[in-house]
């Protein structure tokens, strides 16, 4: 099949009834073939039977699958769900969120809440439409406030911060973490969460050590600096298999297309893999620099037990200031970061040394 009979079939319910693909029916996107799960699946998207195309069975196997296949994605309320549970015991009051995209964190009963993006509805609408297939109108999109009007809207600190699945699109992690906990009043709570490295197509990049991400930070690294633009080409690495544009490419379109997304203005890649441990490291470092503490309340992992396994996320629950009412537990989840942030800050004065006399 020539690249331009696939694009011919662009969006067509597509089947054969020969070769190893026949006997299902397929949706055909950006020049791959995706598998329709199951008749009910077909059903609630609203297509017919009658709109199925036959086509040659090896002109089916031409067309590149994608790995997607269109109704096996968990649906968000598997990562709904665990976030709520963990973090409603100490939700209460008037907070804030950020980043929440098409999926709202769901709040107690009394507990209200103010959304902010990077992004417009248009644009989050557009990227929502890219990643499912279905396209998403940016009135369902809900009402976001710019980044910018959250210091005028809670002049006094948030009762609670809320940020679900955004730090792994910060350059700077440390730094995200001390301005969105900057935001909360003192005894107020943070809830995060960051994909785990192992269930997202983060899975097979290395994750960064402690001193990597708090030289970003000691060194001001946004997502424009050589560093950060360089983790653009791991992060493509795992991602491309699911960006369905980038899978019908060859090895000079691909190389061009890594090049050329790593040079791209407003570059948003996951510039970090998280792992529980990473994660857990980090949190401690942003308490030690923080002007107030932070006291961890409540975690959840995929490898946790009970109601503290997740499907995907590594959430966490914080309060800003003072220690955390009925924990037992004084400290953290892994040892006390505290020295190798300090063998880490005489690495740097050791460094400096060096220069001293330019
Ligand atoms: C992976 S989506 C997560 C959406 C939602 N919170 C969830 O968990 O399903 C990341 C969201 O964060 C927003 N975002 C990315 N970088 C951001 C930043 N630096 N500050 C605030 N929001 C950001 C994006 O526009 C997007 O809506």
């Amino acid at each position: 099949m020539t690249a331009g009979a696939a694009a011919s079939l662009q969006g067509r319910l597509v089947t054969a009834s020969e070769g190893p693909d026949a006997g299902r029916i397929w949706l055909v996107v950006a020049g791959v073939k995706r598998w329709i799960l199951s008749p009910a699946v077909f059903a609630a998207h609203g297509w017919r039977f009658s709109d199925v195309e036959t086509i040659d069975g090896a002109e089916l196997v031409a067309i590149p699958t994608s790995p997607h296949v269109i109704g096996a994605e968990p649906s968000a309320d598997v990562f709904q769900a665990p976030r709520a549970r963990l973090s409603a015991p100490f939700l209460c009051g008037h907070g804030l969120e950020i980043g929440a995209g098409m999926n709202p964190q769901w709040l107690p009963p009394g507990a209200t809440c103010e959304l902010f993006e990077l992004r417009d509805a248009a644009e989050v609408a557009r990227i929502q439409s890219a990643g499912s297939g279905v396209a998403v109108p940016a009135a369902d999109v809900p009402p976001f406030r710019r980044l910018d009007e959250i210091p005028a809207r809670f002049p006094d600190g948030a009762d609670f911060v809320i940020a679900h699945n955004v730090l792994e699109h910060c350059a700077d992690p440390i730094g995200t973490l001390l301005e969105w906990c900057a935001r909360a009043r003192s005894g107020g709570v943070v809830v995060l969460s960051v994909p785990h490295h192992r269930y997202c197509p983060d899975a097979g990049r290395l994750v960064p050590d402690l001193e990597h991400v708090l030289a970003d930070h000691l060194l001001a690294r946004d997502g424009d600096t050589f560093d950060s633009r360089e983790h653009a080409y791991s992060c493509a690495a795992g991602w491309m298999n699911s960006w369905e544009d980038w899978l019908p490419l060859d090895r000079r379109a691909l190389a061009a297309r890594l090049h050329a997304m790593a040079a791209m203005p407003a570059l948003d890649v996951h510039w970090h893999a998280f792992s529980p441990a990473l994660f857990d490291e980090l949190l401690q470092t942003t308490s030690l620099l923080a002007p107030r503490p932070l006291a961890l309340l409540a975690w959840a992992d995929p490898d946790g037990e009970g109601d503290s396994r997740t499907v995907g996320d590594v959430i966490t629950v914080l309060r800003v200031g003072g220690s955390a009412p009925g924990d037992p537990r004084p400290g953290w989840r892994t040892a006390d970061v505290a020295p190798r942030v300090r063998a880490f800050a005489a690495r740097l004065s050791g460094a400096a040394q060096r220069l001293a006399h330019v």
